[in-house]
């Protein structure tokens, strides 16, 4: 029995407009995580799948046959509408929604065929946009998420302290990244949380370079970036190993870099301005002149049932962390044609302390290759 969405609906409706009525998720042409989210489903495709639920959090699931028993066997007692055609779809949508005028829907993660689709096919409805009650929803995690979040985390971790044993001359990128993936399977996540990067030497100066048939060979930087997904949830996570004969400026690098990023852990707290901890890594980076703007991307971002569940707390939360938010800590320096050294590590921000949710060792150790 799936438990938990009637607290997640009240959440959400918290952060929603009091004339909406009720919330509509309908994977149409994509999957819509907020589905996900909302039912606290992990497994199933749900394509052509829905759900609508009221102010008072009474849920109407949509359903092909395809996925009928799984929502049955979570939602026993719950109305379920199934259908087997387009035509049968909008029948049943037609009766769920004759009651309602005015219907929430993420904009965000409705595509512009599927607006026109619902449009088109039930009149009479103002469609108000609601991604940012989701958004907001999603941010400050119930303990069960960051219970699964840790056990992704523990999953990558474990996976990130066994690289080393992997690292030989004839190994190529791909060949490394299929090792990650097949080692957290067997560890029980039900997948990568996104296209595993493992970048050798020069490729690694590339934040999101993914990994081609490059072998390791005369190089001296392994970066990889990956995540597993455990019961629906993410961790990310990226180490950068130094191997062989690493000139002096990467392992200068890598003392930074893990500097940088000790520093944002130690500062990230409730109430703690986002936008004073990236702006103090960005200057402690920037104060090694030969390194000035070559950290260039964002500290982090939120993670949950996405990779990027979104940013850092922006205007919406005064752009202040909160206790409950997840959270990537990731500084990098990149320097094109050379090099690129990122550490990343996800926390859940605490009253105090933040407690760090991946533990993979990350003192700068220079690897000889097996
Ligand atoms: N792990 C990839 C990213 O955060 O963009
Ligand atoms: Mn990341």
């Amino acid at each position: 029995m799936n438990t938990g969405i009637e607290q997640r609906c009240r959440k959400i409706f918290q952060f929603v407009e009091d004339d909406v009525e009720a919330i509509f998720l309908f994977n149409k042409d994509i999957l819509d995580k907020n589905y996900l989210y909302l039912t606290g489903f992990y497994f199933g495709v749900f394509e052509n799948c829905g759900i609508l639920i009221d102010r008072d959090c009474n849920p109407v699931f949509l359903t092909t046959a395809l996925e009928e028993e799984i929502i049955i066997s979570q939602f026993k007692g719950y109305k379920v509408y199934s259908y087997r055609d387009e035509d049968g779809r909008i029948k049943s949508i037609s009766r769920i929604l004759k009651a309602y005028k005015k219907v929430g829907i993420p904009f965000d993660s409705t595509t512009h065929s599927g607006f026109l689709w619902l449009e088109q096919n039930f009149q009479g409805i103002e469609w108000v946009d609601i991604s940012g009650a989701f958004k907001k929803a999603r941010m400050i995690k119930f303990e069960y998420e960051v219970e699964n979040i840790a056990e992704a985390g523990r999953i990558a971790s474990k996976v990130a302290d066994s690289i080393p044993n992997f690292l030989s001359n004839s190994i190529t990128e791909l060949e490394l990244a299929s090792e990650i993936e097949y080692r957290m399977k067997k560890m029980g996540a039900q997948g990568p949380a996104f296209t595993t990067i493992v970048a050798f030497g020069e490729n690694s100066s590339k934040p999101h370079y993914t990994g081609g048939n490059s072998r390791i060979l005369d190089n001296y930087i392994v970066l990889v970036d990956f995540g597993a997904i455990y019961r629906g949830y993410v961790s990310d996570i990226t180490r950068t190993f130094l191997v062989n004969n690493p000139p002096r400026e990467a392992v200068e690098v890598y003392r930074i870099v893990l500097r940088a990023q000790e520093m944002a852990i130690d500062m990230i707290k409730d109430g703690e301005s986002s936008k004073r901890v990236e702006r103090e890594v960005r200057e402690y980076i920037d104060s090694f002149e030969k390194y000035r703007g070559r950290f260039i991307h964002s500290l982090g971002h939120s993670i949950g049932r996405d990779v990027h569940d979104d940013g850092y707390p922006g205007e919406e939360w005064s752009n202040q962390f909160a206790a409950g938010m997840v959270l990537t800590v990731e500084p990098g320096i990149y320097i094109p044609n050379m090099f690129g050294i990122r550490i990343e590590d996800d926390i859940m921000v605490g009253k105090d302390l933040s407690r760090v949710l991946t533990s993979a060792n990350k003192e700068l150790i220079i690897h000889a290759l097996q």
